[in-house]
């Protein structure tokens, strides 16, 4: 799929290994986005993820004409029978540089669009994000996601403090209207 701005969207593979773990050490470098620090984006890290992704998952990655890719979303389902129509612990990172341009924005509505039209046995798709991200959760739920309850002091901040993480969910029951995305 090619983007007007020349950006195209594809599924992850995992040859995208070296290029998704530059890009999250990019979008880590800025605190209050990811939960991890960017010592803590390893290459086990995403190369986990990546396999659980194109194993029980779906991912897309946003390439620009020099190849690089600038934003990547994943999602997987847990290993078991009962969470098998979940997917969960999704993640999404823009390049630093591309933020607020709306590149989240067409990666995470492709990837819902997936969901929908591919993946019929998928009925909820969890995430979780730290309270103080409040644009982050507006675009999320501004996507059909709805906030499930607040698991209060969960996140420690590098200056000590606490905050709340806020799971939401998206429900396939709640998004009839899906086509127009
Ligand atoms: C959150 C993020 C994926 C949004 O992607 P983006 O391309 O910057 O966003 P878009 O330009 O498509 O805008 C979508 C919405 O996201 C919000 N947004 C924009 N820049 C953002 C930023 N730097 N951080 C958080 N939210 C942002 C905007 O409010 C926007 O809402 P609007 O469309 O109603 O104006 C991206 O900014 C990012 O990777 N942030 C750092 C990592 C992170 O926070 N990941 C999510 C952790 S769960």
């Amino acid at each position: 799929m090619v983007r007007a701005n020349s950006i195209e969207l594809r599924p992850s593979a995992i040859d995208d290994l070296a290029s998704v773990h530059s890009l999250y050490r990019a979008v880590a470098e800025s605190p209050g986005g990811l939960a991890r620090l960017p010592v803590e984006i390893t290459r086990s890290y995403v190369e986990n993820f990546l396999h659980a992704t194109i194993s029980r998952g779906l991912g897309f990655v946003a390439v620009d004409e020099r190849k690089e890719i600038v934003a990547e979303i994943h999602s997987y389902s847990p290993e078991i029978f009962c969470f098998s129509h979940i997917l969960t612990d999704l993640t999404i990172a823009v390049h630093p540089s591309l933020q607020g341009q709306g590149l989240g924005r067409d990666i995470f509505t492709h990837f819902l669009s997936s969901v929908n039209t591919q993946r019929p046995h998928i009925n909820r798709v969890e995430l979780i994000t730290r309270e103080s991200n409040k644009r982050a959760l507006a675009f999320y739920a501004s996507l059909g996601f709805r906030q499930e309850g607040e698991l209060q002091n969960r996140v420690l901040n590098l200056d000590g403090s606490l905050e709340s993480d806020i799971p939401m969910a998206w429900l396939r029951s709640d998004t009839s209207d899906l086509k127009e995305l």
